[in-house]
């Protein structure tokens, strides 16, 4: 699944690298975690006897129903799907599909048990049963005993009355009846309208755990089958599935005209990568609204889809799986895009592009999206893990690739690897942050499956293999990790793979890349390494945020990596080192990585580091922001990037406390020449500046600029804004400027500017212009506005549910908003949850966003009380994301306390 996209811009990934103080070089290597899986159950033992409590195993229950796995008794082989979705309600209002399953099962094992999936679907009854189960072959079946539903495992359970032999093969058929709701799981619906008339389109988004809901199956990544699917839908519409097309027929069924279209079987595939969908617009390929595709919003992704298929072809040395490749844009859709094989959905604005109104942010987003989801078409659906636990490897691979990809298709972009490793480091240098991999046991409920897609798995995922490739070199990483025999191999021994490649000629490595990586993905964290420039003694330390923090997760390898260290000594690499205890020697130490060398200037590379260090207290934070003095004399983005992500936490902790007044003033000496910089060579703001980054970095410099009061930023911005709502129809803006401008006119303006936006907002024929109004409309510094904005995100006419937790999520980031957001959470809570709670993955990122400014013991109180009141509720797929921000309040609590009158000096002292 593609991640959420929000209006940030998205930029690559890239190993944490170096700082250096007057005397001391400290390098942080980012990277990963802890798997106590069964294997190293044994071994937990010694690293348990500090006194730390071991992790406690699961309750498991007696009935096979009651648990949340399949029992290994059936496998599926085949299934016959026919599903046909009603665009229009039902005489009670509802809207529904009906559908019938034969499924093929063989008997690995006696039992006289046949549990599958099912969930919400109201079977029709046979005979007093919910299902009929026939032999096949020789084969007969034994009669149904009992059949029940089991709603907390979502199981249809079918007690015999004798048992099925091993070997012999069965055919459960099953009828159904389910809603079409517009709740974007399953088989869903989605709804928009185009000139002034509403259309419905069905559509489905089955990962991880909502095939279920849709039909009964055995709904497990393991459990692969071939799918014989057929569509029945009305005759103007037309049906996609993951096939190609076989055959269409028009008929009458229940005195309905209708027309079945049946799908070639598809290949033996996971039941989450099925897709099902009817809609009632025709284009080849790209699929979307009809207005979109005739405004010619598809070409784009087209134009990249290509050549990065051919990409990806050569990279993994074999040749697109299917015989078709469908993509389709859809107007509700709750993830960025999900990789179905062969017909590949998306969020409108992962897919479309205007030439006219999209930025240069939007292309690069959907090159990536897409690249992205074409790797999934080999490494994902053509192999697939074994259970959610190792999803890192599905993702993070993705994740990995999906530059490579992107560079193929976009080669002139010269793209800057500038990472979400940042995100991943606040996270994974916390006590209560989790393995890459996670014990088998520990991913069970439909809401700990949906909590793998979290930053850990993509980001942290990608960071790994990303120094797997770099200290192995990419092409011989390519060449173990893609060839289709290796491939073949169950992903949890991914490692086994490179094997091979450890006896290749000038490879030099300490350990079995299992070995290495076993520590990277087995044990939560990542170390900090600490270089004495004097002597070239070198240390690693696990890096916490907050250095007290109790540890109550033990690993067996007590929290130390081998960690290989490129290094440069006047300008030329040395062999790579080694680290492979806790201390060791650098004999010809001089300075510096290698890894993002190219990119990194002057004091770059400083800056992305510093600061994560200095708040988990391993060096002084006055010092840190030391680093950033230069900037004044800077004109790059990827310094000034780097910087901003990092101020942002000094931002986030003090614009609420005297602190912010001198930073503000602090920021604007050092922003303004980057402003007037670009005034001067966009003449006046009249041009856009040529180089991919410079377009980022304009947009940097106005934001800034105008959030810290540069003179004449605020004056230039509203009046763009003003000859717009004058002429709404001519939107003055260039596309590349829109997400700034529009919140820091929105902020400077009230009622009538906000109005106007949401006006535009409705309008919006181009997704990627929608979302820029939704979330620059979260800047208004009117309360009142931010309630009545709040209210509407729990109305789907007003806002679509796939936008409501972002929303909230934007509101949140405004201080204005924050403190309203947070109650509006508190208030709904268990409304907030029924409705998204349970599983969606956007949920975690709610309870993320609303916490990050929480820095008081006060504030903690209250988080701790929200958690204590609601724990009747449950928190779903937010369980963990709660916890980090418990842990994470605790740290800045303590932060705040022990910096915030130094950096008051430093600020006062700074902006003199
Ligand atoms: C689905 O089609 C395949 C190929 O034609 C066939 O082998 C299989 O038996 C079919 N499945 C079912 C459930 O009939
Ligand atoms: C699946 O559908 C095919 C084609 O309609 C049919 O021949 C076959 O018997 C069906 N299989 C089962 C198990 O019902
Ligand atoms: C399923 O049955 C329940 C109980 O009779 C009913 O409330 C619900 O609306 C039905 N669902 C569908 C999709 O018909
Ligand atoms: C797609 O490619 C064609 C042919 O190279 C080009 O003319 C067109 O401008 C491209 N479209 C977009 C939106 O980039
Ligand atoms: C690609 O695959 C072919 C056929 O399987 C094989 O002969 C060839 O050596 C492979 N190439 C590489 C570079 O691995
Ligand atoms: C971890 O520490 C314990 C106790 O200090 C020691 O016995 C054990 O060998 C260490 N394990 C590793 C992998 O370093
Ligand atoms: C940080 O280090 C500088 C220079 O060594 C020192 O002047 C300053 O007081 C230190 N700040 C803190 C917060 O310890
Ligand atoms: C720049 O543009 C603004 C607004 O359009 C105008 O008032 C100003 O005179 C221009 N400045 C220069 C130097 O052209």
């Amino acid at each position: 699944m593609g991640k959420v996209y929000y209006v940030s811009k998205h930029v690559g990934l890239g190993l944490l690298v170096l700082a250096v103080t007057a005397l001391v070089t400290i390098i942080a290597l980012s990277i990963a975690y802890d798997k106590e899986r069964a294997k190293n159950q044994d071994t937990l033992g010694d690293g348990a006897a500090d006194g730390t409590t071991p992790v406690p195993t699961p309750f498991t229950p007696k009935e096979p129903w009651d648990r949340y796995r399949l029992p290994v008794s059936l496998v599926p082989v085949s299934y016959n799907v026919t599903l046909w979705p009603r665009l229009k309600p039902g005489a009670d209002g509802m809207y529904f599909f009906t559908g019938k399953s034969a499924v093929v099962v063989r008997c690995v094992k006696e039992t006289d048990l046949l549990i599958i999936h099912s969930n919400k679907l109201n079977l029709t009854s046979f005979n007093g049963h919910h299902a009929v189960l026939t032999g096949l072959g020789q084969a007969t079946a034994p009669a149904i005993q009992n059949s029940w539903l089991v709603v907390k495992t979502e199981f249809l359970v079918i007690q015999l009355r004798s048992r099925l032999s091993v070997g012999a093969s069965y055919v459960l058929y099953t009828e159904f009846k389910g809603e079409l709701a517009d709740d974007l799981e399953g088989f869903y619906r989605s709804e928009y309208t185009e000139d002034g008339v509403r259309k419905v389109v069905a559509t489905s988004q089955m990962q991880a755990t909502y095939a279920r809901k849709t039909f009964p199956c055995f709904d497990e990544p393991a459990m692969k089958a071939v799918f014989n699917v057929t569509i029945i839908h009305d005759q103007d519409t037309v049906a996609l599935s993951n096939g190609m097309e076989i055959g269409t027929a028009d008929s009458v069924i229940d005195g309905v005209s209708v027309r079945v279209t049946t799908f070639e079987p598809t290949e033996r595939m996971s039941t989450y990568l099925l897709a099902f969908i009817v809609t009632s617009s025709l284009q080849i390929r790209i699929w979307a609204r009809r207005k979109a595709i005739d405004s010619r919003q598809g070409d784009y992704a087209l134009n990249v889809t290509g050549p990065i298929l051919q990409f990806y072809e050569q990279y993994f040395n074999a040749t697109y799986p299917l015989s078709k490749s469908d993509q389709i844009a859809l107007p509700d859709f709750n993830a960025g895009a999900m990789e179905n094989w062969g017909l590949v959905t998306y969020r409108e604005t992962a897919l479309l592009f205007d030439p006219i109104m999209s930025s240069t942010g939007n292309k690069e987003t959907i090159t990536t999206v897409v690249s992205h989801e074409l790797a999934h078409m080999w490494f994902g659906n053509l192999v697939t893990l074994q259970w959610w636990n190792d999803l890192w490897l599905n993702e993070g691979f993705a994740s990995y690739v999906e530059y490579l990809g992107a560079d193929y298709a976009e080669p002139t972009w010269n793209k800057i690897i500038l990472s979400d490793v940042h995100k991943v480091f606040a996270v994974d240098a916390l006590a209560s942050s989790h393995p890459l991999s996670r014990r088998e046991e520990e991913v069970n409920t439909p809401a700990q499956i949906s909590e793998m897609f979290n930053t850990i798995s993509y980001s942290k995922g990608a960071a790994v293999l990303r120094m797997l490739s770099e200290f192995l070199t990419e092409p011989v990483f390519t060449k173990g990790i893609s060839s289709l025999a290796v491939f073949l191999l169950k992903f949890s021994q991914l490692f086994v793979c490179c094997q091979a490649v450890e006896n290749t000629p000038g490879m030099h490595i300490p350990h079995t890349v299992h070995d290495i990586m076993n520590r990277w993905t087995l044990q939560m964290g990542f170390p900090v390494v600490t270089i004495d420039t004097r002597t070239g003694s070198i240390t690693q330390k696990h890096f916490l945020l907050d250095p007290d923090s109790v540890l109550d997760r033990p690993s067996q390898f007590n929290y130390t990596w081998f960690v290989p260290i490129k290094w440069m000594k006047t300008g030329v690499e040395q062999q790579q080192h080694w680290l492979l205890q806790e201390t060791g020697n650098l004999i010809d130490w001089v300075l510096a990585n290698t890894n993002v060398a190219g990119y990194f200037r002057r004091l770059l590379f400083l800056i992305r580091n510093v600061f994560p260090l200095c708040r988990a207290k391993i060096i002084n934070t006055t010092l840190a922001l030391t680093t950033t003095k230069y900037l004044s004399k800077e004109r790059d983005y990827i310094p000034w990037e780097s910087a901003l992500r990092n101020l942002d936490y000094y931002i986030l902790m003090f614009d609420r406390t005297e602190v912010y007044g001198a930073l503000q003033l602090y920021l604007k000496k050092q922003i303004q020449p980057l402003f007037e910089h670009f005034k001067t060579i966009t003449a006046n703001w009249t041009k856009v500046p040529t180089g991919h980054t410079d377009q980022y970095n304009q947009n940097n410099a106005i934001g800034i600029a105008c959030s810290m009061g540069v003179q004449g930023c605020g004056e230039l911005i509203k009046s763009w804004y003003r000859q717009w709502m004058e002429n709404p129809h001519h939107n003055p803006i260039h596309p590349n400027l829109k997400s700034t401008v529009y919140c820091s006119a929105i902020a400077f303006g009230g009622v009538e500017e906000w109005d106007f936006a949401w006006r535009m907002f409705k309008n919006a024929t181009l997704a990627s212009e929608a979302s820029r109004l939704r979330s620059g409309m979260a800047c208004t510094k009117a309360p009142w506005l931010l309630n009545r904005y709040l209210e509407y995100t729990l109305d789907p006419t007003k806002i679509r549910k796939q936008d409501a937790t972002s929303t909230i999520h934007y509101i949140a980031r405004n201080i204005v908003g924050m403190p309203l957001a947070w109650n509006f959470v508190r208030a709904r809570w268990s409304y907030l949850f029924k409705q998204y709670g349970g599983r969606s993955f956007s949920f975690s990122g709610l309870i993320n966003g609303i916490t990050k400014r929480l820095s008081t013991e006060f504030e903690l109180q209250e988080l701790m009380k929200f958690k204590e009141d609601n724990l009747h509720v449950g928190f779903g797929s937010a369980t963990m994301a709660l916890e980090q921000a418990i842990e994470k309040t605790t740290a800045n609590i303590k932060w705040v306390a022990e910096n915030k009158a130094h950096v008051l000096k430093w600020f006062n002292d700074e902006s003199k």
